[in-house]
């Protein structure tokens, strides 16, 4: 009979003693202790996993969106662009965690929707943060985090600070490129509003992207993460159409129909516009 195999004689830690573990290092007794569904509904543990670990990502994101923020601010393109290509990936991730979801049906749903009450994704604050930090920026978005002021100033803080894509603007500018000042100039607070003068900017990048290689990867850095920004858009609506068809949202809204809205929401509106044009 052979000796059953023993990891310890490759030299693999078996004694965690007053030591720091994979458990202890990733926080998992609080992260695994985060579940508590409110029925005795089976889908309902699918329903929280599948919206912590989206925040998770989301989490992620937004560390790296603002790092690449800060990078560009500072011409430091190489960084950027890994940052941006790794948020890309992450939504990637979120786009195929959608097929988890949609092995439930409406049956499953029913059994514990009325649980969440009130509570939607509509109140997602880290999702809130990511669209005001790429630049779509809307204030009354604020109120339903009025009940937390650690939140609220989180967001309103952002509201102060130049977007992504005001941080691309910028970079495109400091090169030579003129962008109209007021659209330099603008409130910050609010979306940016598409302009003729920045389509003619990223124009010229297109038109020469020998000359303007960087300008001209970080545009479609920025295209290729609104391309999976939509299609996240679009997988939710199309599982929210196929769990709830079109009923009322917990948190209050059309459900599919304000869905449907944001799917027009255009993050980085020259870069698209352009192309029509080239
Ligand atoms: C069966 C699953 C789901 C249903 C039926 C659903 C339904 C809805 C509905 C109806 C809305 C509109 C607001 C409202 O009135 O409630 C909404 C918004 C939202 N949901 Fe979901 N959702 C689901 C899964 C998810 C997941 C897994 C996430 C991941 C975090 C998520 C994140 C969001 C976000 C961020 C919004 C706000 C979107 C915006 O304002 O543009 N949802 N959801």
């Amino acid at each position: 009979m052979t000796t059953p195999y023993d990891p310890a004689d490759d030299g693999a830690q078996m004694r965690f003693d007053g030591r720091m573990s994979y458990s202890d290092y990733l926080a998992l007794d609080a992260i695994l202790d985060a579940q508590h569904p409110l029925s005795k509904a089976h889908d309902e543990l699918l329903f929280i996993v599948q919206h912590q670990t989206s925040e998770l990502w989301m989490r992620l994101a937004l560390h790296e969106l603002t790092a690449a923020r800060t990078a560009l601010a500072a011409d430091r393109y190489g960084p950027a662009f890994k940052m941006l290509a790794r948020v890309s990936r992450i939504f990637e991730q979120l786009n195929s965690a959608w097929d988890v979801l949609r092995t439930m049906t409406p049956s499953d749903y029913t059994t514990f929707r009325d649980s969440l009450g009130q509570s939607s994704g509509f109140q997602s604050w880290q999702y809130r943060l990511i669209e005001f930090t790429l630049g779509n920026r809307n204030a009354a978005m604020l109120r339903p985090h009025e009940h937390r002021a650690d939140i609220h100033a989180k967001l309103s803080a952002e509201l102060a600070r130049p977007s992504l894509y005001d941080e691309a603007l910028r970079a495109v500018s400091r090169a030579g490129i003129e962008i109209p000042s007021e659209v330099a100039a603008r409130d910050l607070a609010r979306p940016h509003q598409p302009h003729p003068g920045v389509i003619a900017a990223w124009r010229r990048v297109y038109d020469d992207p020998e000359t303007h290689w960087q300008l001209y990867e970080l545009a479609e850095k920025l295209v290729d993460f609104e391309d999976y920004f939509r299609r996240w858009r679009f997988n939710h609506v199309t599982t929210v159409e196929r769990v709830i068809g079109f009923k009322r949202g917990t948190g209050g809204t059309g459900g599919v129909s304000y869905l449907r809205r944001m799917l027009e929401v255009e993050l980085f509106p020259e870069l698209w516009h352009l192309r029509t044009e080239l």
